[in-house]
């Protein structure tokens, strides 16, 4: 067995606060949106809720976006620039969640402190982070207020524009969250990639790994 530091301290807090943030964003934007469905909460309750805990997810993902800009660590989302590599990892990655899992075959991956994720992950992660994030947050910081936001949700195309480009990206979202939920399963033992993320350290059952 070896042991790998892969989840530094304010990735864990950051992706903690976030995951819990949007597992509430989620609940209130549902009820906000399907009032006439769904009544989990009062609406001025979840309105209030969503726009506070939206706050603080901003904030917090200048704590993930600011440990990678300023470490090291930022190569774990840099990709293979060997494009046939880059590929041929990929299908390996594919092949394995696809089929081999099912047969009892080997990880190709082994994370390691400045190699984590594998070509799946890198790719999923940047496109959620780097891109359907900041748009989620973008548009839910122009609905939060309307009136002060006025002239940019105008060159937007209008609120309605705003709020149909929120909820698809809540709608993407919400499907990489159910994704990713399965994903994370899928180690050697059921928490063994939810474990390095409470505790920092993944264990490598060496014999599990090609
Ligand atoms: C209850 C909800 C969640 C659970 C249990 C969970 C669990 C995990 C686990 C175990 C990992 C480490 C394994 C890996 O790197 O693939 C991880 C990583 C990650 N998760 Fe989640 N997650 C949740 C929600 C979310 C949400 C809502 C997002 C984004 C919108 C997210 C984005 C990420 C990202 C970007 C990483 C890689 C972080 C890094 O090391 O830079 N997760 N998650």
């Amino acid at each position: 067995m070896e042991k790998h530091y892969i989840h530094p301290l304010p990735v864990r807090i950051w992706h903690w606060v976030n995951a819990l943030g949007f597992l509430t964003m989620i609940a209130t934007g549902v009820q906000i949106r399907y009032l006439d469905l769904v009544q989990l909460f009062p609406f001025k309750t979840a309105v209030m809720v969503h726009n506070w805990v939206g706050l603080l997810l901003i904030a917090n993902y200048f704590l993930w976006l600011g440990f990678y800009m300023f470490s090291d660590k930022i190569t774990v989302y840099l990709p293979e620039m060997n494009a046939a590599k880059f590929f041929q990892e990929f299908w390996k990655q594919l092949k394995y969640y696809g089929h081999g899992i099912f047969l009892g075959e080997v990880e190709p991956h082994v994370a390691t402190a400045y190699h984590k994720f594998n070509p799946m992950q890198i790719m999923t992660y940047q496109i959620i982070m780097l891109l359907v994030v900041p748009v989620l947050f973008f548009s839910g910081l122009l609905l939060w207020d309307v009136t002060q936001f006025a002239s940019i949700v105008a060159m937007f195309g209008g609120i309605r524009m705003v709020d149909t480009v929120h909820v698809l990206m809540f709608i993407v979202c919400t499907a990489f969250l159910i994704m990713h939920l399965y994903l994370i399963t899928l180690g050697h033992t059921l928490l063994a990639h939810i474990k390095p993320m409470l505790t920092g350290y993944e264990t490598v059952n060496k014999r599990r790994y090609r």
